[in-house]
C-alpha cells in the first residue's frame, strides 16, 4: 500500500519518478507527488487523484537528478492535495514520502504542536519531516536514525534534505523497500515493478536497515549504525510483463493469461514416474513432512479463500486434518503453535502485513511455516522456512485472478505430493496428474466463451445485491465469486453455504436479488437442486454454474467441462471472474483500481 520511488543518478529525475509512480499506482491511487532537488531548494508537486492528475501540474522541464515520489492509499487523513506526499518541515528543507503507519503519531503530533510547530496536513508522515528537521546530527542518515528511534509502527520511508542535495536516504521497518542498482544510477522503491525498466540488480532492505544512495554508490547500515553488507540479487522480471498489451484492463489481461500462468506453475513439477509432484523449495525432507499431524493455511482476502480451497484439497488427498484461517484473526488470538502442525502462508505480493505477522508469530513460537507466494524475493518468501512459488508473473490489477488459480494449482500439487506418500494410489495420483496436464487447455477453452459470460455479466449488472451459494468446495468458490463481484462492480454480494440459506438469508431472496449457485456434478447435486427450488419458489433469479444440464430450470446456466473433482473450482471460477469484470464495465467502474482498495496491503 502506497508506492514509493526514489532516484539518484545523472539523468533528469522527473520522468523517471513519474514513470515509476505509474508502475506503482496499483499500491494506492488517491493522490500522488514528487520532490526533486534543484538549484535553490526542493521542487515539490502533488495533487489529489491519480498520478496523471499530479503529472498535469508538472512543468515541461524540471532539472534535477535526485528525487522521490509517492502514490498514496490514505491511512491518516482523507485524500487531498494537503495530505498528498511528499511532506516537508516548515522551511521545506526536508521532504519525506512514507508507506505504512506511525503508531505513536498522536503523541508525536501533540509534542510538535506543543512546541509551536504549525502542521499543514493530517498525516503521520508530516511529523517525520518536522522531527528530522529538528535533529542536529552530522548527516541526514544520523538524523533519520535519531527520529526513527522515537517512532513506532511499520513503515518504509524515503527522505531528501536540501543540505545534502546529492543524496537520498531510505529506511525500512515493516514495509518493503528495495534498491535498484544500475550503472551510475541508483533507485529505491517499495516494489520491483518500479525498477525493472532500469535494472535487474536489486538489494532488498531488511527491517531496521537504512540506505544512503548517491550517484556514486549506496551504503546500508542498521539503526544502530552497524554496516550491513548487502549483495545485489538478480530479478527475472522483464519490463514488458507489466504492460497491458492490447487488453482494455490489466484484470482482463490477467484473466486471459491464466492458462499460461497455470502451465508455468506446473512446469517441472509433475512427476509421471511416481504419479506425484516435485516440489523443490520446501526445504523439508519427505520423511519429515510425514511427521506433521495437521496443516493450517493462512492468508488474507482472496489468498485466504484460496487457502480454504487448498485445505480441502490437501485434506482429501493427504487425509491430514487441514483448515484455513484469515491471517489477522489467527495472529491476534494468541494461537497455540504445535510442532506437529505444518503452516502455510499464502500471499501473491509476499508483503501483506497481517500474513507476515502471522508467519513471524508462528516462527517465534517454534513452528514451521512454508510460503505459497508469487513475488520472488518478497518478505514473506524470504521469511518462510521454504515454500512454493506460483510463477504466475506480475499481477497488476488490484483484484487477484491469475494468482488465485495458480495458488489452487500449487495446493493440488502439495496435496498430490503428500497424498502419494500416504494413501493416494498410483492410479489415483495419475488421474489427478493427467487432469492437471489437461487443465491449461481446458481453461483456454472456457475463456474462449467470454462473450457468453460477458452477456451474463451485463444482465446481472442491473442488480444491487446478489447471493452466491455452494456446498463444501462450491462454498469456497462462492466466496471468491462474491468477493470478485463486489470488489470490481460494487454490487453487494454475499456468499453462503447453500445449506445455510433457509436458516436466515432466504428472507432477502426476492426477484431483485439473484443467486449464483455453484453446482458441481458431485454427490450433493440433489441437495443443491432442492435449494434452487426453494429460491425459485420465492421468485429469486438463479444463475447456476454447473457441469451439465440441471434437472431444475434456472434463469441462466453456465456449463464448464468435467475435470478431476478437485480442479472443478478452477474451471468454475473463470466464468465468475469474467462475469464480475463485465458487470463492472457495464456499471462503469474502474476495474483495475477499484474504489478504496489497493494491492499489497502493507498496513494492518
Ligand atoms: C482480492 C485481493 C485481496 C488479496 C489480499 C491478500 O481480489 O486481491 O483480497 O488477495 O489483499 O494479498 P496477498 O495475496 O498479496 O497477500
Amino acid at each position: 500500500m502506497c508506492g514509493i520511488v526514489g532516484y539518484v543518478g545523472r539523468d533528469n529525475a522527473m520522468p523517471i519518478l513519474v514513470e515509476g509512480l505509474h508502475r506503482l499506482e496499483y499500491r494506492g491511487y488517491d493522490s500522488a507527488g514528487i520532490a526533486i532537488h534543484r538549484a535553490g531548494g526542493l521542487a515539490i508537486y502533488k495533487a489529489k487523484g491519480k498520478v496523471r492528475e499530479m503529472e498535469a501540474r508538472l512543468p515541461a522541464r524540471l532539472k534535477g537528478t535526485v528525487g522521490i515520489g509517492h502514490t498514496r492509499w490514505a491511512t491518516h487523513g482523507e485524500p487531498s492535495d494537503a495530505n498528498a506526499h511528499p511532506h516537508t518541515d516548515t522551511c521545506e528543507r526536508i521532504a519525506v514520502v512514507h508507506n505504512g503507519i506511525i503508531e505513536n503519531a498522536g503523541a508525536l503530533r501533540a509534542k510538535l504542536v506543543a512546541d509551536g510547530v504549525k502542521l499543514t496536513s493530517e498525516t503521520d508522515t508530516e511529523l517525520l519531516a518536522h522531527l528530522i528537521a529538528r535533529e542536529q546530527g552530522t548527516s541526514l542518515v544520523d538524523n533519520v536514525r535519531a527520529v526513527l528511534r522515537q517512532v513506532s509502527g511499520a513503515y518504509g520511508i524515503a527522505v531528501l534534505e536540501t543540505d545534502h542535495p546529492h543524496e537520498l536516504v531510505v529506511e525500512r521497518n515493516g514495509s518493503p523497500v528495495v534498491l535498484g542498482i544500475a550503472d551510475n544510477a541508483f533507485f529505491a522503491a517499495s516494489d520491483v515493478a518500479a525498477l525493472v525498466r532500469h535494472t535487474q540488480q536489486v538489494v532488498y532492505l531488511d527491517d531496521g536497515e537504512i540506505a544512503r544512495l548517491t550517484k556514486d554508490g549506496y551504503e546500508v547500515t542498521t539503526l544502530d549504525a552497524v554496516r550491513s553488507d548487502k549483495t545485489p540479487s538478480t530479478i527475472e522480471l522483464l519490463d514488458t510483463e507489466f504492460d497491458k498489451e492490447n487488453f482494455a484492463h490489466f484484470m482482463l489481461k490477467e484473466i486471459h493469461e491464466q492458462p499460461d500462468a497455470v502451465a508455468r506453475t506446473l512446469r517441472g513439477r509433475l512427476d509421471p514416474r511416481f504419479s506425484s509432484a516435485r516440489l523443490g523449495g520446501l526445504n523439508i525432507e519427505a520423511k519429515d513432512l510425514l511427521r506433521f499431524k495437521r496443516i493450517k493455511i493462512l492468508g488474507c482476502g482472496s489468498a485466504y479463500i484460496a487457502g480454504v480451497l487448498g485445505a480441502k484439497m490437501i485434506e482429501r488427498l493427504a487425509r491430514v486434518p487441514c483448515d484455513a484461517e484469515p491471517a489477522a484473526e489467527f495472529r491476534y488470538r494468541n494461537p497455540i503453535i504445535e510442532q506437529e502442525t505444518l503452516y502455510f502462508a499464502v500471499s501473491q505480493s509476499g508483503e501483506t502485513f497481517d500474513t507476515l505477522a502471522a508467519v513471524e508469530e508462528i516462527q517465534r513460537k517454534g513452528g514451521t511455516v512454508l510460503g505459497v507466494v508469487n513475488s520472488v524475493g518478497s518478505t514473506i518468501a524470504r521469511t518462510c522456512h521454504g515454500g512454493v512459488y506460483l510463477h504466475a508473473g506480475p499481477e497488476v490489477a488490484v483484484v487477484s485472478t491469475k494468482t488465485f488459480l495458480c495458488t489452487l494449482t500449487v495446493f493440488a500439487l502439495i496435496g498430490l505430493y503428500l497424498g502419494r506418500m500416504k494413501d493416494v494410489s498410483p492410479s489415483a495420483g495419475k488421474r489427478l496428474l493427467t487432469a492437471l496436464e489437461a487443465l491449461p487447455e481446458q481453461m483456454l477453452e472456457v475463456l474462449g466463451r467470454e462473450d457468453e459470460f460477458a452477456a451474463v455479466g451485463r444482465k446481472y449488472a442491473r442488480y444491487d445485491h446478489a447471493y452466491f451459494i455452494g456446498r463444501n468446495e462450491g462454498y469456497a468458490v462462492a466466496m471468491e465469486g462474491a468477493l470478485k463481484l463486489k470488489e470490481v462492480s460494487y454490487i453487494h454480494a454475499e456468499a453462503y453455504p447453500a445449506s445455510e440459506l433457509k436458516h436466515g438469508p432466504l428472507a432477502l431472496v426476492t426477484p431483485e436479488t439473484p443467486t449464483i449457485a455453484i453446482v458441481p456434478n458431485d454427490d450433493l447435486v440433489e441437495k443443491n437442486m432442492a435449494t434452487i427450488e426453494e429460491i425459485k419458489a420465492r421468485h429469486g433469479p438463479v444463475l447456476a454454474i454447473a457441469q451439465g444440464e440441471l434437472p431444475v430450470e434456472v434463469e441462466d446456466l453456465i456449463v464448464v467441462p468435467e475435470t478431476h473433482e478437485l480442479l472443478t473450482p478452477i474451471l468454475m471460477l473463470l466464468p465468475l471472474q469474467l462475469i464480475a469484470y463485465h458487470a463492472a464495465l457495464a456499471r462503469e467502474c474502474d476495474v483495475d483500481q477499484p474504489r478504496n482498495l489497493a494491492k499489497s496491503v502493507t498496513v494492518e
